[in-house]
């Protein structure tokens, strides 16, 4: 790791020991972090991010070893997809350890833990110490950040400090499923899909599709860019503003190249890949934003494998109008 990283990490890591808050790179978003036992300090993150206390947060580890003080207990199914998916972007959650200060689960009976795969978050939580909560590093309903940058723009001077370990290669939040009961449930759709969770545990997953009340992460709008958000299909496009817009599409242009112009339009992966695209989402968003464009069309894409979460987010940041 270079020397400069390797200093951000020491620099961040006392902040968090001393109960100070910070900014850090996963292979997901940037996350905004606590010490998980440090009720206080917790506390900053939903004030900074004008998060709401019912919406509880993820608890961040480096080894397995770390889930005792989380969980209450770890059955075969966790284990399993432990296993499998970690360090990976996969957020499992069950029941808690009574331990843990409530606020960071937002009162509920059970927590929502992640091992990020990504060295300097493994790192920097090894530093601390301690488990890391952390919730992404955007202010409440905004666009999750991908880049040091990003975190600057929505923070400015508000947090003690930003580990800059350049963008984020998954570039979408994880994916979150929930295991406290016997009826398994998705919460949030990411890269690693539903499919590939029922492979490795040889049970059914179900979307869980009525919690958008209790957990805002799935509220209708959310991960919203200031412009306005229209989703379309090439097919249908007839009327379109073409002034103050951007476009964004998943493998061309097509005929959109001759009218609109080049610098507003995004391109989510010329060969069709859908890991490439979901990188890119949050990227291109905050691009045509900073841009300063009232309106962002975008090309629907497939709701298959990873194309779930990637409409997941889409749809949410359009406010779900389609
Ligand atoms: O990739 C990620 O998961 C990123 C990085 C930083 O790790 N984190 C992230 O955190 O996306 P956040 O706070 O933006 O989204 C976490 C979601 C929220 O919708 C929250 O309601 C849900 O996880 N959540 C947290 N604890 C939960 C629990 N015990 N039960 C159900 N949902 C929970
Ligand atoms: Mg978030």
């Amino acid at each position: 790791m270079q020397k400069k990283l390797e200093k951000q990490i020491c620099t961040a890591a006392k902040i968090i020991k001393s109960g100070g808050i910070v900014a850090f790179p996963t292979e997901t978003v940037y996350g905004l972090g606590a010490d998980a036992f440090n009720a206080k300090a917790v506390e900053k993150i939903f004030k900074i991010k004008n998060r709401p206390f019912f919406d509880p947060l993820i608890v961040h580890i480096c080894k397995k070893e770390q889930i005792k003080y989380l969980y209450r207990r770890v059955d075969k199914r966790i284990e399993r997809l432990i296993k499998k998916f970690w360090p990976g972007p996969l957020t499992i959650v069950a029941k808690k350890n009574f331990k843990l200060p409530d606020i960071v689960t937002a009162g509920l009976d059970t927590v929502a833990v992640r091992m990020p795969a990504n060295e300097i978050t493994l790192e920097f939580i090894k530093q601390c110490g301690v488990p890391i909560a952390a919730p992404s590093a955007n202010k409440f309903g905004r666009l999750s950040p991908t880049t040091a940058r990003h975190v600057k723009k929505q923070f400015g001077k508000s947090i003690d400090f930003i580990i800059d370990g350049g963008r984020c290669s998954v570039g979408l939040e994880s994916t979150i499923i929930d295991l406290s009961s016997k009826k398994i449930l998705v919460l949030r759709s990411g890269v690693i899909t539903i499919e590939d969770i029922e492979k490795e545990i040889g049970e059914r997953v179900n979307i869980a599709n009525n919690y958008n009340k209790i957990f805002p992460g799935l509220l209708k709008r959310h991960y919203s860019p200031r412009a306005k958000v229209i989703l379309f299909d090439k097919s249908n496009l007839k009327k379109f503003d073409i002034k103050n817009s951007g476009f964004i599409f998943f493998k061309t242009s097509g005929d959109f190249a001759s009218v609109v112009p080049k610098d507003r339009i995004e391109i989510l992966s010329t060969t069709g890949d859908l890991v490439e695209a979901a990188s890119n989402l949050y990227y291109v968003l905050h691009k045509l934003d900073e841009k300063g464009v009232e309106k962002i069309y975008f090309e629907k894409i497939q709701e298959i494998g990873i194309g779930v979460a990637i409409m997941d987010r889409i749809k949410k940041a359009s406010g779900n109008k389609e």
